[in-house]
């Protein structure tokens, strides 16, 4: 017989990308994500202004999700959205609008945690890719959260190591500031640093225990490095961006794998995951491989569009909780801190 066909409306806004998404099962109908160009001039993420373009955003990129997926409201069995954690305000914007829509169409409402939809992101339809089974170690690495989970299933994950400061996306985007890149650096880092050398300049790496992660040392070193240099020869940056990138971004690789190795080694696990904004990183990708080669493992690399926030990857985690009927009453709350 064949599988009944489900179709679920996701909704993110936990930062400063509003999207909407329309899945059929785990198979991606429609995948639409409004950026929000307002912050640039600020050098970060502003809330208060997130907030109010998500509420001009929401209804536009939900109305062309469900025109590109060539289905109507009443086509949709249930919504899923991003509870947390997040900025509160942004989050507000997504779980009203998700509350009010499920409440006028009669159907379930299913909340969703941010940081594991990243990680499920790898369970979406991919006739080109094979997909990870139960248990895999997944390196989730956003804007905000540096993890490495243990995924047992859809809904059970045990955080196995996780940054006591800044996160690797955080990383890239202060360094990217003390070189006068815009932001969210980490993009600029990964173009420049293609035509740099990685092995040019060295910068303290953080000794942390267990399988800890911390980025605000090597943000230190990189900035008194920058103003050292910078007090000599005040044209340093520009000439050296391209080596000053590749190295940073080596450096953070780094760190990551050290802790990444560990793990795997003490799990004895050797299918291996990365999902999160800086998972979209080409030199990252590329460890990734190449460490997967040396070591046997199989490794897993999301597509490009789900490595940043987006809302298929709130669909697709909705998906599961539908199967297994965990949905949340009109009650529910956005939450800025949500633990797994
Ligand atoms: O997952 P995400 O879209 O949002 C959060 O949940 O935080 O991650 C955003 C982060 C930013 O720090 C951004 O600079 C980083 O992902 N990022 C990258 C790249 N693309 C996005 N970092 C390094 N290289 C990239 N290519
Ligand atoms: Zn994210």
């Amino acid at each position: 017989m064949s599988e009944k066909s489900i179709h679920i409306l996701g909704i993110e806004s936990s930062c400063d990308d509003t999207s909407a998404a329309i899945l059929c099962n785990t198979k991606v109908l429609s995948n639409i994500t409004a950026g929000q160009k307002v912050h640039e001039m600020y050098g970060g993420v502003v809330p208060e202004l997130a907030s109010r373009a998500h509420q001009q955003n929401i209804v536009p990129v939900v109305d062309t999700a469900l025109k590109n997926a060539g289905i109507n409201l009443k086509d949709i069995d249930a919504i899923a959205f991003t509870s947390g954690p997040g900025l509160l305000g942004s989050l507000m914007v997504g779980t009203s609008f998700a509350k009010g829509l499920a409440l006028a169409l009669s159907i379930p409402l299913i909340e969703v945690h941010h940081m594991k939809a990243h990680i499920l992101a790898h369970l979406i339809d991919d006739p080109e890719k094979n997909k990870p089974t139960f248990p895999f170690l997944c390196l989730t690495v956003s804007g905000g959260h540096t993890q490495l989970v243990l995924v047992h299933d859809y809904n059970k994950m045990e955080i196995i190591g996780s940054t006591i400061d800044d996160a690797a996306g955080e990383c890239f985007d202060k360094s990217a500031k003390m070189l006068g890149l815009p932001y969210p650096g980490g993009p600029f880092i990964d173009q420049y640093a293609q035509k740099g050398d990685p092995n040019k300049f060295f910068f303290s790496k953080p000794k942390v225990p267990d399988f800890n992660y911390s980025f605000s040392g090597l943000k230190t070193s990189i900035l008194y490095f920058l103003q050292k240099e910078t007090a000599k020869n005040k044209d340093f940056i520009q000439q050296e961006l391209n080596s000053l990138c590749a190295s940073i971004q080596e450096s953070i690789i780094d760190v990551l794998f050290d802790k990444l190795i560990l793990v795997t080694q003490k799990l004895q696990i050797n299918q291996v995951a990365i999902a999160g904004g800086v998972s979209a990183n080409s030199a990252l990708r590329k460890r990734l491989l190449l460490e997967g080669q040396k070591r046997g493992w199989q490794t897993f690399i999301p597509k490009f569009e789900y490595c940043t926030d987006n809302a298929a990857m709130i669909a697709v985690t909705g998906y599961f909780s539908y199967l297994q009927k965990d949905f949340v009453g009109q009650d529910v709350v956005a939450k800025a801190r949500r633990i797994f």
